[in-house]
């Protein structure tokens, strides 16, 4: 049996894949900080699920989720990268500290996540590591700058691991989602900022589990085959 960890899979996209990779057949590693969540999920999910809290933008929790997946399960086959906050503000406001987490959790939480687990693979000569960016590493918006930023940062180490990887067997694949029906717009303050969003994402949002379903098609192909990048967006979203 395989064996995924899945970060950010308290909520949203990281809950619905963990479901989903659950229901295939994996072994999955639910990893967040909201204990409670995952304890519930995971009890839910049955026997192949398991948690460990975790804040991606630690070093030292990403090396012990990784110690955890391997004692619980026996070694990490896959990677998703998913967690990730999206706090926008416009630039002249200067919410830095804001600017600071996203760094933190969207770029630096991915890498040290590839970090605890790619030497492991590299020795296998298998395993397959998902990142979550976003289409907003490709299309700014007003207020977007720092997330658009981490998002085209992880695009960025995403590809260029996948070039390092190609000797060792080991597949990258960097998923651009549009908009999905998450919570992840509930940290945004700034009134005029929830407003110009509302008018620009005017259309119908993806569910959570059409991430999900696309997580486990680039999961899901033989070993010969490797899914780069891969682009969902709602179909009315321009
Ligand atoms: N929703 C969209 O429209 C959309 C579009 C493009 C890309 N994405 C990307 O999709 C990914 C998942 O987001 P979502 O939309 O599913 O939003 P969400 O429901 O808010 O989920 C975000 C997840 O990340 C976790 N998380 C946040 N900070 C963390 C930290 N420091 N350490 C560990 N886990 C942390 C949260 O759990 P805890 O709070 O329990 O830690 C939660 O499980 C993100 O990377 C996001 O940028 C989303």
């Amino acid at each position: 049996m395989r064996t995924a960890i899945v970060t950010g899979a308290s909520s949203g996209i990281g809950e619905a894949t963990a479901r989903k990779l659950i229901a295939d057949g994996y072994n999955v590693m639910l990893a967040a900080r909201r204990a409670d969540r995952l304890e519930s999920l995971t009890e839910e999910l049955g026997e192949h699920a398991a948690f460990h809290v975790t804040d991606v933008s630690s070093r030292a929790d990403q090396e012990a989720l990784a110690a955890a997946t391997t004692e619980r399960f026996g070694q990490v086959d896959a990677l998703v990268c998913n967690a990730g906050i999206m706090p926008v503000s416009l630039i002249e406001k200067g919410d830095v500290e804001d600017w600071d987490r996203m760094i933190d959790v969207n770029l630096r939480g991915v890498l040290y996540g590839i970090n605890a687990v790619l030497p492991r693979m590299v020795a296998r000569k298998d395993g397959h590591v998902i990142i979550i960016s976003s289409i907003a590493a490709l299309e700014n918006f007003p207020s977007s700058a720092v997330y658009s930023a981490t998002k085209a940062g992880v695009r960025s180490m995403s590809d260029t691991l996948r070039k390092e990887m190609t000797a060792h067997g080991v597949r990258v694949t960097t998923i651009f989602p549009g908009g999905v029906k998450t919570e992840l717009g509930s940290s945004i303050k700034d009134q005029s900022v929830l407003e110009m969003m509302g008018g620009v994402f005017n259309f119908e949002f993806l569910e959570p589990e059409n991430l999900a379903d696309s997580v486990a098609y680039v999961l899901n192909q033989p070993p010969s085959v490797c899914v780069g990048e891969l682009m969902i967006r709602p179909t009315g979203q321009a």
